[in-house]
């Protein structure tokens, strides 16, 4: 048997990047060597192991087919006879489909290198279009390697169009789409993933809300880029990104954190924002009641991170309008340090409990914001 390590780890070195998970790949084994070796099965239906010590991922060579919609409609074909070459050109992309052995002989049948060092994203084939998630993985990588000049291949852009077009995203299961998401909101120039798909016109079916923005006058797409984009330059965490991502969406973001079933913190916080963010760039003219709504509604008590992250989020919108003033968040941080100073154990001390309590506590956070407000 030979082994090769594949893909991105062969990918990255020789971007001169760091590498963090390696995949390999077997050529010429069978199911029972791979396991008298101790190699342990993912799945009892897929040709991919565990190695015993490292924990790499060890596939056998295999050759794919797709025979129905969606992703679960592969058949595939694994086998010692399956050459090096078989298995790379089922690969997504050139710069994907390289290979080297274990004394580190490169392994190129399809050009890969040459793509790499002329910063381009091309197909292999047109067995491309076997698998729809291939769309969001291009622009992901556009979005990783923007930085280094990559762009992608017309015709591969253009086959990305033909993929949109036959509704094939559409059998993409949320989680598929929102690993694809979160991995691309996290680079640095996420917005390079937006305007891929904008360009093939994927964007129209993941997030129509988002790509009607570009239709409309008053640049609010271009705008919702730059406020992603600023979020990554200043290192925001994924639910900062993506509620940067969503903040123009409106009544819309609901549907949207439910179509991709987006992790609860980045629903939360993207909802909190549409509600938000208008009060925000107010905020020093708010009265003391409705400063006090908002503290409670963002539980700034028990937890107060919330409000930060929220306040990240306007930032970035502010930045993203050209607006550098962002002074309201110092305002703020001082209308809730002015709420929390009120002592709840000095109104229990007074032997208030239940709805009184309750009662007490909010009239001095009142009487508090009221004192701050009017400073
Ligand atoms: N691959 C593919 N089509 C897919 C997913 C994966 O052709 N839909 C192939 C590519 O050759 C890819 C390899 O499988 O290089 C490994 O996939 P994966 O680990 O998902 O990606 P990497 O290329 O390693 O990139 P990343 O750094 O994003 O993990």
């Amino acid at each position: 048997m030979q082994i090769y390590k594949v893909g991105g780890a062969v990918r990255d070195r020789l971007l001169g990047l760091p590498v963090s998970d390696v995949d390999w790949l077997v050529v010429g084994a069978t199911v029972e060597q791979m396991q008298a070796l101790g190699y342990r099965p993912v799945g009892a239906d897929f040709p991919v192991f565990i190695h015993p010590k490292t924990g790499e991922e060890y596939a056998l060579a295999r050759t794919e087919r797709k025979s129905g919609r969606g992703y679960g409609g592969f058949t595939f074909h694994a086998s010692p006879d399956v050459t090096l070459e078989e298995d790379l050109i089922r690969r997504d992309l050139t710069i994907n489909a390289m290979a080297e052995d274990l004394q580190g002989n490169l392994y190129d049948p399809y050009n890969g290198q040459s793509d790499l060092e002329q910063r381009i994203l091309r197909h292999l084939s047109p067995a491309f279009a076997e698998d729809p998630l291939r769309v969001l993985r291009v622009a992901r990588f556009a979005a990783r390697y923007a930085a280094l000049g990559f762009t992608v291949a017309a015709q591969t852009l253009e086959l990305m169009r033909q993929i949109t077009e036959s509704g094939e995203l559409q059998a993409l299961t949320a989680e598929r789409s929102w690993k694809e998401i979160e991995r691309a909101l996290m680079e640095d120039q996420p917005q390079v993933f937006i305007e891929v798909l904008l360009a093939c016109g994927a964007l129209k079916e993941l997030l129509p809300e988002l790509d009607s923005l570009f239709a409309t006058p008053g640049e609010r797409g271009q705008t919702t880029l730059a406020v992603l984009a600023h979020a990554a330059a200043h290192d925001q965490p994924l639910h900062v990104r993506w509620a940067c991502l969503t903040h123009d969406l409106g009544a819309a973001i609901k549907a949207v954190n439910q179509r991709f079933k987006a992790p609860r913190e980045c629903q939360e916080l993207a909802t909190l924002v549409g509600e938000w963010q208008h009060h925000y760039q107010q905020a020093a003219a708010l009265d003391a009641s409705t400063l006090l709504d908002i503290l409670q509604k963002f539980d700034i008590y028990r937890r107060p991170q919330r409000l930060e992250d929220f306040m990240a989020v306007c930032e970035m919108i502010a930045h993203g309008h050209s607006l550098h003033d962002c002074s309201q968040s110092a305002y703020l941080r001082g209308a809730a340090a002015a709420a929390k100073a009120v002592e709840v154990k000095d109104l229990v001390q007074q032997g208030l409990t239940g709805q009184a309590l309750g009662e007490a506590v909010k009239a001095q956070r009142l009487s508090a914001l009221e004192a701050y407000t009017q400073r």
